[in-house]
């Protein structure tokens, strides 16, 4: 393996941390011929496990080449239309769930939950912007992690890095966080249920727009959130008239959930793309949408390789320090013919820093002209610990992110389109705030999340009434 050097300060060379070439005998897969879609290979790829047997990989990846797609290319080339109009402020985006799914969490119960939530969720956004809102599940494939660092010690022992249950396992001991490809197996089949659920879910009446305003008047009902009451209100008298007018609620039984993760395993997400037989283009079929993370989007890198290569809608995750001709290059590479829904920005600044690194970003879009579906993920820059030693985020500053996001984009002249949040729909404490006064003592009790705090089933509705009310500001200053 060739570690990658690129000269440092005072001409000393210095490795690229958590980067690695592919190793040339797994370039070919059974056939021996490289796929259109494997020119990531040879190149950096960051964020890789090690795994200590590379046949075994390799019989691991041939199996999944054999396996039917997870979506399909019709579903993907809707959301990519979905996502275009998003970018012209036609509809506004809401992606979120977990950081990190888990295998032991991919139960009915949690996923009905999180399904219930961003479908709560939906609906009042839905109201607010006057938009359609596109539902993306940070699902159906959340399960591998980039880490800062490689290692992790505990009391002088020091072990490989939990990395995501598609590459080990939690359990602090030198057996589970050994990186196991056959994981990569546990996690297609964790996914392919998971996508069962929720097409059941969103297609059996489950998701009835009366049933979701239902829950939603559970919610009102806690005096916590009387502040959002004429908002609900507003809610509850449009779908009466509705009903009153004879709209067919029938009709409105079905919604669409479209699946989502970071495209952060190379030989998996290579594994499960396909050429599809319409088109004869390379489609990655293991979700409809993907994204690079903050940590892969290196532009020469392979992740952005890969996802140059596909026909799905692609996000780059662009966090404080992204420089306009970054931003720009990565335009030249994941979206150079301007198409529309192609290409997300997902935005991840910290609340102090947005204001600030948003605006001219936006500007040297808009200048380029491609079109860009703008997202704001207020979770990620916004990180800290708490006082009693949790990971946590305050509710106050996610929200202030939010409304920095919005700010920007009123400044710049350009569209908000959509939020992308880590939420869950169980009742945890991970996030500090919101009008349940999570604090740093009440961490403890419920503190669930392997990687990353989540919003709580609550905090989420409250965030949606919250974004509501600033997408009704920017749909009435547009009329
Ligand atoms: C994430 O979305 O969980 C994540 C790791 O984000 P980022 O790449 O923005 O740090
Ligand atoms: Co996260």
């Amino acid at each position: 393996m060739i570690p990658s050097i690129t000269p440092g300060r005072g001409g000393e060379p210095v490795r690229k941390p958590r980067s690695r070439r592919v190793p040339e005998r797994l370039w070919s897969p059974e056939s021996g011929e490289l796929a259109p879609w494997d020119t990531w290979r040879g190149l950096d790829a960051a964020q890789q496990p090690t795994y200590a047997n590379d046949e075994h990989l390799l019989e691991v990846t041939a199996q999944l080449r054999r396996q039917p797609p997870l979506v399909f290319a019709g579903e993907v080339d809707d959301l990519r239309t979905w996502m275009g109009a998003a970018a012209r402020g036609e509809a506004f985006v809401l992606m979120g769930g977990d950081c990190a799914e888990t295998f032991a969490e991919a139960t009915a119960d949690h996923v009905r939950l999180k399904i219930q939530t961003l479908l709560q969720m939906a609906v009042v956004l839905t109201y607010g912007a006057s938009l359609p809102v596109v539902k993306v599940g940070r699902i159906a494939g959340q399960y591998a992690k980039p880490r800062s660092s490689d290692m992790e010690t505990r009391d002088g022992v020091t072990l490989p890095s939990y990395r995501g249950d598609a590459v080990n396992s939690f359990e602090f001991t030198p057996e589970a966080r050994e990186p196991d490809p056959q994981r990569l197996l546990s996690l297609y089949n964790h996914a392919a249920s998971t996508l069962n659920l929720i097409r059941a879910f969103t297609k059996g009446g489950y998701a009835d727009l009366r049933q979701v305003h239902r829950w939603n008047q559970g919610f009102m009902s806690n005096p916590a959130y009387a502040r959002y009451e004429s908002l609900a209100e507003d809610i509850h008298r449009a779908i009466k008239f509705m009903g009153a007018a004879g709209v067919d609620f029938e009709t409105l039984r079905d919604v669409d959930l479209f699946s989502s993760h970071e495209a952060l395993l190379l030989e998996y997400e290579s594994a499960m793309t396909r050429i599809d037989s319409r088109t004869g283009e390379p489609y990655n079929t293991s979700a409809h949408f993907l994204w690079a993370g903050e940590r892969t989007r290196e532009e020469e890198g392979a992740h952005i390789e890969l996802l140059s290569r596909v026909r799905n809608p692609i996000g780059v995750k662009l966090g404080p320090s992204t420089t306009r001709d970054q931003m720009l290059s990565l335009i030249d590479r994941l979206n150079p013919d301007g198409e529309e829904g192609r290409l997300s920005f997902i935005t991840r600044m910290g609340a102090d820093r947005i204001r600030e690194v948003l605006v001219p970003l936006l500007e040297a879009a808009r200048e380029d002209g491609r079109p860009v579906t703008w997202m704001t993920d207020p979770m990620h820059g916004n990180t800290i610990t708490s006082s009693t030693g949790y990971k946590t985020r305050r509710f106050e500053t996610v929200m202030d992110e939010v409304r920095g996001f919005f700010e920007a984009h009123e400044s710049a002249g350009t569209v908000p389109g959509g939020l992308h949040v880590e939420l869950t729909g169980d009742d945890v404490t991970e996030v500090i705030g919101g009008s349940e006064h999570i604090d740093d003592e009440s961490l403890h009790d419920r503190y669930e999340t392997l990687v990353d705090p989540r919003l709580n089933h609550q905090q989420s509705l409250e965030m949606a009434f919250q974004v509501a009310q600033y997408l009704a500001k920017v749909s009435s200053s547009e009329e």
